[in-house]
Order: C-alpha cells, then structure tokens, then sequence
C-alpha cells in the first residue's frame, strides 16, 4: 500500500481528498499546524516559524500532496495577510524539501491558481503555456509552482494544478455567492461580466487522485470544468436552482472595491480558463455543466 502525505489536507479539499484516496487504497496521512489527536486521518505537525517538521511524517512516504496555504479570499490583503498568503504555500514546501534530506519521491503533487494568468476579464481563453499575470495572486502562483517544480531533485513527477473555484456544500466561494440570493437579495457584482472559472469538489479530487496514480500525468495542468459562465449567469444559475428570484440591481464595483480593497480583483475579474490539457490527459469530469453541479450541491 503507497502512502501519501497531504499538506493542509485538514481543509476542505483535503479532507474530501483523503476519503476518496483510502477509498482506492491509498494510506492517507496529514500534516497540520495543530495536532488535537482525535483527527479522522494520521496528523502529523509541522510549524513555519520555527522549520519543524516531525520527522515521523516524512517516513515512509511515496507522495506528496501540497494543499496547505492561507486562505485568499477571507479578508482583505493586509501586508501581514499577503506575506502570509505566499509564506505559507511556498516557504512550506520548501521547508518539506529540506525536511525529506534527498528522501526519494514517487510525486509531489501541488495546488496552484488558476490566478497563474491574473486576475483580469478579456476576451482569451487561458492555456497552460500562456504568459503569467502581473497582479499579486500571479506572483504568488508562480513562486508556489517555483517551489514546487525545486521538488524534481527528489521526484521524476512535480504536478501542478491550476484550480478555478472549488464548487462544495459547504464554507468556500459558493456559499457566499448563494447566501445573498437564499435571502432574496442577491444580485451580480460589478458587470456581472467577469468570468468565474469553476469546478466541483468531486472533480477536484478526482484530478488530484488521477495524478497520484497516472504516472503520465505531469507538469502544470488547468483544473476547471468545460462550461464557462460569468457571474451574471453564475448568480442566475444559482438563483434557479434554489428556486429564487433575481430583482436586486448589481452590487456597484466600487463598493466592493471600498469593503474589500485590493482582494475586490478576485471577484470583480476573471477569464476564461481551457481545460483540454487535463481531457487529453484521460480525466473524465463528473460535472462538467454549472447547473449539474449545483444541483448535486443543493440537493
Ligand atoms: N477551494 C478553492 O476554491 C481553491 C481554488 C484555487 C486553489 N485552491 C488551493 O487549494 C488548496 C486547498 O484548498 P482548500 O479549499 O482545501 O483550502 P482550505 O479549506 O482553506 O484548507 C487549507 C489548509 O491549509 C492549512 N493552512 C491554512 N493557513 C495556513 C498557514 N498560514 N500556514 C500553513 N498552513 C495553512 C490549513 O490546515 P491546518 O490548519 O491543518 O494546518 C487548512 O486546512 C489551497 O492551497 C488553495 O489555495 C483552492
């Protein structure tokens, strides 16, 4: 039995992740900053601030997923916040490098953004081999996949996926996105134009799972699903599947730009996002449709 070692795999991704690895036979261990001991999978604890990894985590170990990193969307960009953001992607996998001393890998599999091409509305549809953004998340994107790609000294398999918004039941983009229209005050945010490139969270973890087992699977791959909706259709879809009405006129851009400054970009921005890459790489994705999805999460 292989065993994979998840970073942040306490978060929403992981945790779903772990299930669906154990289910394909998979031992799952995860590595955190708190270690409770009632944890669901094996935890393990690692500590930045003082380059502590417990070196019991990295025994043994074929794979690596690397998920761990500060939430992007919950506040506002301080320089506190943005320093932690990048640190906490980028100084831990480099901390776990240092960690493994040269230990053999059979893939060290990493979390990258879809924010790789920056967050901007226009007419392209973004290929893996276009050129990077030159806002703050493109920066963090590329230093994370940087650091991910310093792993080939220890794995002949460094894999990155570039996640849309992640589609689940609970907490994350959706959830707040649905919460104004369950009240009936729901309304498009700024032109309404921008696209929102998404998936589910089955489908995510589905192409977390195909690159663990896939030895052909390799290098920087788009994870979103096909159907490219803006966020006027995103707010409608929702609304329909909830079985609510639209009346409320769109948030004004500059309000969000005055509560949420400089992070106001990820909701005000967004383009298209291809995703042949990861077809041509044989994942078949389970909702590829906004609407499926939704009703498989609001059912
Ligand atoms: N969900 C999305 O829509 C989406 C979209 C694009 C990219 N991604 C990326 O995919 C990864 C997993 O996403 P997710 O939705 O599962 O995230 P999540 O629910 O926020 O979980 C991330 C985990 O990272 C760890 N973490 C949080 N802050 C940290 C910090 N300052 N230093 C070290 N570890 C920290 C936490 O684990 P412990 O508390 O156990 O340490 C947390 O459970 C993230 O890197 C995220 O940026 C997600």
């Amino acid at each position: 039995m292989e065993t994979i070692l998840i970073t942040g795999g306490s978060g929403t991704i992981g945790m779903q992740l772990s299930d669906q690895l154990t289910a394909i036979g998979y031992s799952v261990r995860h590595l955190s900053r708190s270690v409770k001991g009632n944890e669901k999978y094996l935890t393990f604890k690692w500590d930045l601030t003082s380059n502590y990894v417990d070196p019991a985590a990295l025994e043994h170990v074929d794979h690596i997923i690397h998920l761990a990193g500060e939430n992007v969307g919950d506040g506002r960009w301080t320089t506190a916040r943005k320093k932690r953001i990048l640190s906490s992607r980028v100084d831990t996998a480099n901390l776990i490098l240092k960690s493994l001393k040269g230990k053999r890998l059979k893939s060290f599999i990493s979390a990258s953004g879809i924010s790789y091409y920056g967050s901007k509305t226009t007419p392209s549809i973004y290929k893996e081999s276009d050129e990077l953004g030159h806002d703050f998340l493109a920066e963090v994107s590329v230093s994370w996949e940087n650091a991910a790609a310093r792993f080939k000294s220890v794995t002949d398999r460094v894999v990155a996926l570039r996640t849309g918004v992640v589609l689940s039941k609970e907490g994350g983009a959706l959830s707040k996105m649905a919460t104004p229209i369950k009240w009936g005050i729901g309304s498009p945010l700024g032109s309404g134009n921008q696209y929102i490139p998404w998936l589910h969270l089955d489908d995510i973890c589905g192409m977390y799972c195909k690159a663990v087992q896939d030895e052909n699977v390799s290098g920087v791959y788009n994870a979103v699903a096909s159907e490219h909706v803006t966020n006027k259709g995103f707010t409608k879809q929702i609304a329909a599947v909830l079985s609510k009405r639209l009346w409320a006129p769109k948030v004004p851009a500059f309000l969000l730009r005055l509560l949420f400054g400089e992070m106001s970009i990820i909701i005000l921005e967004g383009s298209r996002i291809d995703n042949q890459k990861i077809k041509d790489a044989g994942y078949v994705f389970k909702f590829d449709q906004l609407t499926d999805a939704l009703k498989d999460i609001y059912s």
